[in-house]
């Protein structure tokens, strides 16, 4: 008979040793990263535009940041299968079939990648593996298929009846990794059913797959990039090494975000451990692509061996913190702001950064810039912009105290006549020392008259303290329009800094005068007449 045992009248349950049980392929121990045609070809690329894509990121130095796995994806093959049943290239993309282009790819020193999927037929109509999952996983392997991403459409759901698509993807993943084992081939899986709504692959797919999509498909915008992240993000616990959360491939480089808001989408990819797949035209990419790209401090937090995705500590008005614990004991953190731009503040305790040290450095991972803190991490960020920063500790002799500059970008008119304008800039020291000789200069154009309404040199601002500084402009008052130039320029010392050593940073704007005459003209109303 089996009776709980009680104590004490508590029932003992011996229970909840929780263990994740992943795909015992051995790869993928960090989240793949690599090459997919999707996003930037689509349908229109062959088997010598795969090469020239592996020669590109050969001589860029892809390879060694660790961009390993490149495939096309789908429209490689040909309408029908060949008459013994096996899939075959589209003889036009692969005149020589698709084993040249294969060797040349791994002869560079990259693995090769397949695209098919579980259904009848792939999403743009080739032939699917549905019938012949085994036939198939052992004719990738015979090719040398080192990564496979298998797909979602014309599932024939009617041969299930009374079956969720939750459990027929289930059935089907499962299949065709067996399939995949029985190769013996060690081949990364990589499903793609994330996006039906009715499949949740993150709650069971840890054992069956090495990465799984989490998400619909991306595109090359904004708040497509934003939406799959917030998405993503809320299946942390679910990844780790060999099984990885998947909010779908890069769109850098495409040309649908500014740089600033494809800075966002690698630093928010890296800081969730998503897998790094390119999708733009490596063999034609712009300085800021690249650099992008090939920002190898920012790929070594994806590529963490401790493989933890990043989890958002904090989520105010658009104003995210996101963390992720680091092998080596560092701690890397994005701070972002999704919409307008603002202050983010956060302290070491908030990103779970161990916080018995009394000093730690911040490193900026786009400019490499380091600073001192003791406790608070705070930063100006612009809007659809990040902060990516890798925490350490440290001696306040290590760095410049880190500090935020917070200059109002929108002068305020306060009188009409003359046409004077006001402006402010607030700075605040949060570093682990003094900032010293603080001197704030102001340069517009010649026509524009400058009056400081505060000191614009502080001897010090001390740790925790900060000042707020403010001007009046003054444009010429025959003016009725234009826009004035106008930038400052803060310079600063600290106690350990090297003799002689200033440090500066400057910030742009202008003040815009809008044109009185076309107001007076057009803005008299812009009501509609219901
Ligand atoms: C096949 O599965 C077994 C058991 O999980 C595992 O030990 C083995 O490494 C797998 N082989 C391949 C090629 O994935
Ligand atoms: C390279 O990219 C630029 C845009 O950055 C584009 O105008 C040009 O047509 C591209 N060249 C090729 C050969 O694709
Ligand atoms: C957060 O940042 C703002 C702007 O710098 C500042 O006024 C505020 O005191 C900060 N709060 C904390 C808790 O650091
Ligand atoms: C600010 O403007 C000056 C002069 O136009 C320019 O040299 C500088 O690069 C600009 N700095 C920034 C941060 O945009």
């Amino acid at each position: 008979m089996n009776r709980p045992v009680t104590l004490f009248g508590l029932v003992i349950v011996t229970c909840c040793l929780s263990i994740t049980f992943a795909l015992d392929n051995g790869l993928a121990r960090t989240p793949p990263m690599g090459y997919d045609t999707w996003n930037f070809y689509h349908c229109n690329y062959d088997g010598e535009t795969l090469m020239k894509t592996a020669k590109a990121m050969k001589d860029a130095g892809m390879l060694e940041l660790g961009y390993e796995y490149i495939y096309p994806d789908d429209c490689w093959e040909a309408p029908e299968r060949a008459p013994d049943g096996s899939l075959q290239p589209n003889p036009f993309k692969f005149p020589h079939g698709i084993k040249p282009v294969i060797d040349y790819i791994h002869s560079l020193g990259f693995k090769f990648g397949i695209y098919n999927c579980a259904g009848t037929r792939t999403c743009a109509g080739f032939p699917g593996s549905y019938g012949h999952y085994e036939q198939n996983a052992q004719q990738f392997a015979d090719w040398g298929v080192d990564y496979i991403k298998f797909d979602w459409c014309n599932v024939p759901f009617w041969e299930f009846p009374g079956w969720s698509h939750e459990q027929v993807a289930q059935k089907l993943y499962s299949d065709f990794r067996d399939a995949l084992n029985k190769t013996g081939r060690h081949i990364v899986f990589s499903m793609c059913n994330g996006w039906d709504p009715d499949v949740y692959p993150w709650r069971w797919a840890s054992d069956v797959a090495n990465l799984w999509r989490t998400t619909d498909d991306i595109a090359d915008s904004y708040d497509v990039m934003r939406d799959r992240y917030e998405q993503n993000i809320l299946h942390g616990s679910k990844a780790g090494p060999g099984h990885w959360n998947n909010p779908d491939m890069l769109e850098v480089g495409n040309g649908g975000m500014t740089t600033e808001e494809y800075i966002t989408h690698f630093s928010l990819w890296s800081i969730m451990a998503a897998p790094l797949v390119i999708g733009t035209d490596v063999t034609n990419m712009t300085e800021s692509t690249k650099m992008i790209l090939t920002n190898k401090e920012v790929i070594d937090v994806d590529q963490d061996v401790l493989g933890v995705q990043g989890i958002r500590v904090k989520s105010d008005i658009a104003q995210d913190v996101v963390t992720k614990p680091l092998a080596n004991g560092d701690v890397a953190i994005v701070l972002f702001s999704s919409n307008g731009p603002g202050v983010i503040n956060t302290t070491i305790e908030q990103v779970r950064m161990p916080s018995y040290y009394d000093v730690y450095i911040l490193r900026d991972l786009w400019t490499r810039q380091e600073t001192t803190i003791r406790h608070f991490i705070s930063a100006y960020v612009q809007g659809h912009g990040v902060k990516m920063y890798r925490i350490r500790p440290g001696k306040p002799q290590d760095a410049p105290p880190h500090h935020v500059i917070y200059f109002n970008p929108s002068p305020m008119m306060l009188t009409e006549s003359p046409k004077r304008y006001g402006a402010s800039l607030r700075i605040e020291n949060v570093g682990a020392s003094t900032m010293q000789h603080v001197d704030i200069q102001l340069h517009t154009s010649s026509q524009v008259k400058v009056v400081p309404l505060t000191a614009m040199k502080y001897d010090a601002i001390h740790e925790m303290e900060q000042v707020e500084v403010s001007w009046h402009f003054e444009v010429p008052s025959d003016k009725y329009s234009g826009s004035y130039p106008v930038s400052v320029t803060v310079s600063y010392t600290y106690p350990y800094a090297p003799f002689g050593a200033h440090l500066s940073e400057t910030f742009n704007t202008s003040i815009d005068i809008p044109d009185l005459v076309q107001l007076g003209k057009e803005g008299t109303c812009h009501c509609s007449s219901s």
